[in-house]
C-alpha cells in the first residue's frame, strides 16, 4: 500500500549546553522527538528533525576556562561526543545546528537586528540578579529563600549597561496567544504557570551582557554579546536558513512543535514568541513541556553529578530496550523517577517476555508445523479468539495514532502491547502443539499460525517509530526483511501467506534482575581516586613549624599594585594591628570582592620590598568552589579574628 502525503512535520529538542556529556534526561527529550519524528514520517508526513548545541554563555566560559581550555576547544570536544550519542542511538534528526556556526552567528545578529529596527530594543543598565547554571536574570521577589526559582541555586549580583528588550510590551499580545489558542502550550497546567507569570507583570529583558566574551556580538556594539537564550532561541529558524536562505524556512516554518523540558517552557513561550511577533514573523504552533526524570527525589543534573549515563546502559541493553523503557515508562508532562530495578522489570516483562517470547514462539511453530511457510487461513473458529485477534489488530494503529496526537508515547505503546499480550494469549487458547498431534487439524492449525503471523507483522508495523531496529528483526523473522514498513499495512489483515520465516535470536535476552542490580550498582561506584603522595621539600621539625606566628586578619581594603599585574595589595586588620601585605593573588580573585573577608596571615615574616611596596607577612588563601564551580571564595572557618589558629 501507499502512503498518502500529508503535508510538512516540523519539530525540534532544546539545543542541549555542551557543559559536559549528555544524559539519561536529554536522552529521553531526543527519544521522544525521535519516535514523534518516525511516526509522523511513516504515517506520510514530510518530516524536519532538527536538534543541536546551544554552545555560548558564561557558564560555558567559566567551564572551560577551568578545564584549561579555550570555550571552543571545549565545546568541540563535548559536541563531538553528543553529536556520537545521537548517531550510536539512530536518532533520525535531519539536522543538527550548533550556536558557534557561522550560518547561526549571522542570522542571529539579523535577528537582533530585525528587533532594534522595529524599535524594540534599547540601551539601559541592568542591575539584578542572574542565576548562571540556569543563564537566566531574576528580581528580588522572584527568587525562592533567595536562590534561582529554576534551580535553587544561588544568583549572583550583576550590574552593568545593557540592551533590553521591550517585553513588557508584548505582554497583552501574549495572553491573547495564551487565551485564544489553548493549544499553543501543552500540558495545560504549563499554560496556567505562564499567564500566572505574565500577569505578575512582565519586566522588559536585558539581552546583552558585557561582562564576558564568549558570545555573539551585537552587531551596534561590539562591546556586548547577545544573552545567551536570544541566541539559542532564534536556532529554529537560522537553522532553517532564515533570513537569507529561506527554501526550508519556507517549507517548514512555522514548527508544528517545540518540545522542550518543563523548566524552560517560559522561555520557549512567551520570550520566544515576543521576539518572534517583536520579528514580525510567525509563531510555531506548539510549544510542549515535558516532565523531569528524578533521580534520588532530586532533578538529574550534570552541575549536581547524580547523572544516568545512557552509553552504559545501552552498551548493556541496546538501544530498543532503553528507547522502549523510556518511552513506556513515563507519562508525558509529568516528573517520573528514574531507577534500574524499574527500568530492568520493564525491559524483561514487556520485552523479553511479552514480545520476545510471541516471536520466538510464532517463528519456531511455523518452523515445527508449516515446514517455515506462512500458511493461508481457514474459517474463523466458533469461540471467536480468532475474531477477537483481528478486531484488536486492525483497530490498534488508529489507537496508536490518537494517543501519538496528544504525545502520549507511553498510551501508544501500551495500545500495542495490548495486542502484543492478545496474541500471546490467543497461543494458549488454541493450542498449536495440541492441535500438531493430529494432522485432522490442519486446517485449524494453519489458521492459528497465520493469524499468529499476522498479528506480529501488525505489531512489527507499529512498533517501527519506537523501536525500528526490532521491527526490522522481527520482520526478518517472519521472512518480509525485503518490504519498505508501510503504515496503511497495519490496517488490514492477511497479507501473509507462503512467506518463509526464519528463526533468529532471542530479540531481547531475559535478564537476572538482581545480578543486573548489583552490576549497575557496582559500575555506577565512583571510581576512588588513588592516593599518591605528593612531592614535597624535606621534613621540619615542630619546632620549626612552632616559630611561626600565624593570625587571622580581616581585608579593610584591598588594591591593584601599581606595577605588577599578579600583586594585590592588602591593607589587613588583626586585632588591635593594622599592617600592609602585598600577595601575588590577583589572577584568582578581584579586590572589591576581598573586602571584609577574613584571611590566615603568616605574621612574623620579616618584611620585604615587593615591586617598590612593602609587605609585611604573608596570606593564606584557598579556593572554595561553590556549587558546580561557579565562582571563588575562600575557605576563613579556621579561628575569630585576631586569634592564633595553631
Ligand atoms: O536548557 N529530565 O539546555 P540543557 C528530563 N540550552 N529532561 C531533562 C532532564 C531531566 N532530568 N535534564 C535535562 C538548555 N533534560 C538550553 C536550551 S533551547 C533554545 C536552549 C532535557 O542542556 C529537557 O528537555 O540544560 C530540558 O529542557 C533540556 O534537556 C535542557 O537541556
Ligand atoms: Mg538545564
Amino acid at each position: 500500500m501507499m502512503t498518502e502525503k500529508k503535508g510538512t512535520y516540523y519539530i525540534t529538542t532544546p539545543i542541549y549546553y555542551p557543559s559536559s556529556n549528555l544524559h539519561i534526561g536529554h536522552t529521553y527529550c531526543t527519544v521522544m522527538a525521535d519516535a514523534m519524528a518516525r511516526f509522523k514520517r511513516l504515517s506520510g508526513y514530510d518530516v524536519h528533525f532538527l536538534t543541536g548545541t546551544d554552545e555560548h554563555g558564561q557558564k560555558i566560559q567559566t567551564i572551560a576556562q577551568e578545564a584549561g581550555m579555550s570555550p571552543q576547544e571545549y565545546v568541540d570536544k563535548v559536541v563531538e561526543g553528543i553529536k556520537k550519542l545521537w548517531e550510536t542511538m539512530e536518532i533520525s534528526n535531519d539536522d543538527f545546528i550548533r550556536t558557534t556556526e557561522p550560518r547561526h552567528i549571522e542570522r542571529v545578529q539579523k535577528m537582533f537586528m530585525r528587533m532594534y529596527e522595529k524599535g524594540d530594543i534599547y540601551k539601559g543598565e541592568y542591575e539584578g540578579l542572574y542565576c548562571t547554571p540556569c543563564e537566566s536574570f531574576w528580581t528580588e521577589s522572584q527568587l525562592v529563600d533567595g536562590c534561582c526559582p529554576d534551580c535553587g541555586r544561588p544568583v549572583q549580583a550583576a550590574k552593568e549597561e545593557a540592551y533590553f528588550f521591550k517585553l513588557s510590551k508584548y505582554a497583552p499580545a501574549l495572553l491573547e496567544l495564551f487565551e485564544k489558542n489553548p493549544d499553543f502550550l501543552q500540558p495545560d497546567t504549563r499554560r496556567n504557570e505562564m499567564v500566572a507569570f505574565i500577569n505578575q507583570g512582565l519586566e522588559d529583558l536585558c539581552i546583552s551582557r558585557s561582562t564576558f566574551d564568549w558570545g555573539i556580538p551585537v552587531p551596534i556594539d561590539e562591546k556586548h554579546v547577545i544573552y545567551v537564550w536570544l541566541d539559542a532561541l532564534t536556532n529554529y529558524i537560522t537553522a532553517l536558513g532564515w533570513p537569507d536562505d529561506t527554501e526550508l524556512y519556507d517549507k517548514y516554518w512555522p514548527a508544528d512543535v517545540h518540545l522542550v523540558g518543563k523548566e524552560i517552557v517560559r522561555f520557549h513561550s512567551i520570550i520566544w514568541p515576543a521576539m518572534l511577533m517583536s520579528a514580525e514573523l510567525p509563531l510555531p504552533k506548539q510549544v510542549r513541556g515535558h516532565g523531569w526524570l528524578l533521580i534520588d527525589g532530586g532533578k538529574m543534573s550534570k552541575s549536581k553529578g547524580n547523572i544516568v549515563d545512557p552509553v552504559k546502559l545501552i552498551d548493556r541493553y541496546g538501544i530498543d530496550a532503553l528507547k522502549y523503557f523510556l518511552l513506556r515508562e513515563y507519562t508525558f508532562g509529568q516528573d517520573g523517577i528514574f531507577t534500574n530495578e524499574v527500568m530492568l522489570r520493564r525491559m524483561n516483562y514487556d520485552l523479553a517476555n511479552d514480545l520476545g517470547n510471541l516471536v520466538s514462539r510464532t517463528v519456531s511453530m511455523i518452523e515445527k508445523y508449516c515446514g517455515g511457510l506462512v500458511p493461508g487461513a481457514g474459517p474463523e473458529d466458533e469461540e471467536g479468539t480468532d475474531a477477537d485477534l483481528k478486531s484488536i489488530a486492525v483497530s490498534a494503529a488508529a489507537k496508536v495514532e490518537e494517543q501519538m496526537d496528544k504525545f502520549m508515547f507511553n498510551m501508544a505503546l501500551e495500545e500495542i502491547w495490548i495486542l502484543v499480550r492478545r496474541a500471546n494469549k490467543y497461543v494458549d487458547e488454541n493450542t498449536p502443539w495440541l492441535l500438531a498431534k493430529d494432522e485432522a487439524n490442519r486446517e485449524r492449525l494453519n489458521t492459528v499460525m497465520h493469524n499468529l503471523a499476522e498479528a506480529l507483522r501488525i505489531v512489527s508495523i507499529l512498533i517501527y517509530p519506537f523501536m525500528h531496529t526490532t521491527s526490522k528483526e522481527i520482520r526478518k523473522q517472519l521472512g518480509i526483511w525485503y518490504a519498505d514498513v508501510v503504515w496503511e499495512d497495519a490496517f488490514v489483515f492477511d497479507m501473509l501467506e507462503g512467506d518463509q520465516v526464519k528463526k533468529g535470536n532471542p530479540i531481547f535476552p531475559r535478564l537476572d534482575i538482581e545480578k543486573e542490580l548489583k552490576e549497575l550498582e557496582e559500575m555506577n561506584k565512583p571510581e576512588e581516586e588513588p592516593n599518591i603522595p605528593l612531592e614535597l621539600k624535606p621534613e621540619i621539625e615542630y619546632d620549626v613549624f612552632d616559630k611561626i606566628d600565624f593570625r587571622v586578619g580581616t581585608v579593610l581594603k584591598c588594591e591593584k599594585h601599581p606595577k605588577a599585574d599578579k600583586l594585590l595589595v592588602f591593607q589587613i586588620k588583626m586585632g588591635t594591628e593594622r599592617r600592609q601585605i602585598v600577595s601575588g593573588v590577583a589572577d584568582s580573585y578581584s579586590p572589591e570582592e576581598l573586602v571584609g573577608k577574613k584571611v590566615v596571615v603568616v605574621a612574623n615574616l620579616k618584611p620585604r620590598m615587593l615591586r617598590g611596596v612593602e609587605s609585611n607577612g604573608m596570606l593564606m588563601f584557598a579556593d572554595n568552589v561553590v556549587d558546580g564551580k561557579e565562582r571563588f571564595e575562600y575557605i576563613t572557618t579556621l579561628a575569630d579574628d585576631g586569634n592564633p589558629v595553631t
